[in-house]
């Protein structure tokens, strides 16, 4: 009896993580997972899960990594601190794979400079499938003037941008240039404009289409898809982010 108590409290603890690791909410149309995206992806997937557009703002890899030894030997002034939000936890490849096996329409890929190669590559020439492909650049608007005196100011942000032939793309003629201000809130260290996020997926969904952000952050993508009634799956390995965009979700 002991034992099947014990067994019966630890089966319930294991319900209660799966339930704080899952948050489904607005009616099923929104769904947070609090995990990692390569074995979430993997899931989707086998479910063949309906997913119309993919937009995921990837760890560049780029600053915490290397951290206050570059910026003593590189010449950088400041040290920028972007804590974990900036390491790359999974391999690219298998992301890409794992991307592949989802049926999605289109997708935009945020990636460091170092990333762009690998990425559009494989969309453009290493799948013999029907992807047209693109880079897009993101000019911010009003960059940190950091640096400006003995450099050109980092005003450039790039993403690839994937569609398969048939698919909408509800603009005509759109430059690969989106001029947008970065955001001043302080919820993530690389936070994405939620007006940015708002204009892609009006680009390339429409309303009840379901959208995934697989390193979704502090849920900016899941925010502009509530503000225009798009489905929403967001996929976030760390729980203090996690906590911020379920709350930021929730709320707004
Ligand atoms: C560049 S940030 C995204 C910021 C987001 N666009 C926003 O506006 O808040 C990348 C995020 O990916 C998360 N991440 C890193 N590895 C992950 C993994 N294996 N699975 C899911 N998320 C991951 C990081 O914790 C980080 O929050």
């Amino acid at each position: 009896m002991k034992k099947l108590n014990i067994l019966l409290t630890s089966l319930a603890k294991r319900v209660i993580i799966y339930l704080a690791k899952i948050l489904i909410f607005k009616g099923g149309s929104i769904l947070l997972i609090n995990g990692d995206c390569i074995k979430e992806m993997k899931k989707l997937s086998d479910k063949k899960e309906n997913i119309n557009c993919i937009i995921a703002d990837i760890p560049y890899d780029e600053v915490s990594s290397l951290g206050a030894e570059r910026a003593k030997y590189s010449g950088q002034l400041r040290k920028i601190n972007k804590e974990k939000a900036d390491v790359l936890t999974f391999s690219l490849d298998e992301m890409l794979k794992q991307m592949n096996n989802i049926k999605f329409d289109s997708a935009y890929i945020f990636v460091g400079i170092n990333q762009i190669h690998k990425v559009y590559n494989f969309f453009k020439y290493e799948l013999n499938k029907d992807y047209m492909c693109r880079l897009v650049t993101w000019h911010k608007t009003n960059p940190s003037p950091a640096n400006g005196q003995h450099m050109f100011l980092s005003a450039s942000e790039y993403i690839i941008f994937v569609k398969r032939r048939k698919t909408k793309f509800n603009g005509s003629c759109i430059h690969n240039v989106l001029n947008f201000p970065t955001c001043k809130s302080k919820l993530h260290p690389t936070e994405k404009p939620q007006k940015l996020l708002e204009f892609l997926i009006k680009t390339s969904t429409h309303e009840n289409d379901v959208v995934l952000d697989f390193c979704m952050g502090s849920g900016s993508t899941g925010v502009a898809c509530k503000s225009l009634n798009r489905k929403f799956i967001g996929i976030e390995l760390d729980e203090k982010y996690f906590n911020v965009a379920k709350k930021r979700i929730e709320e707004d």
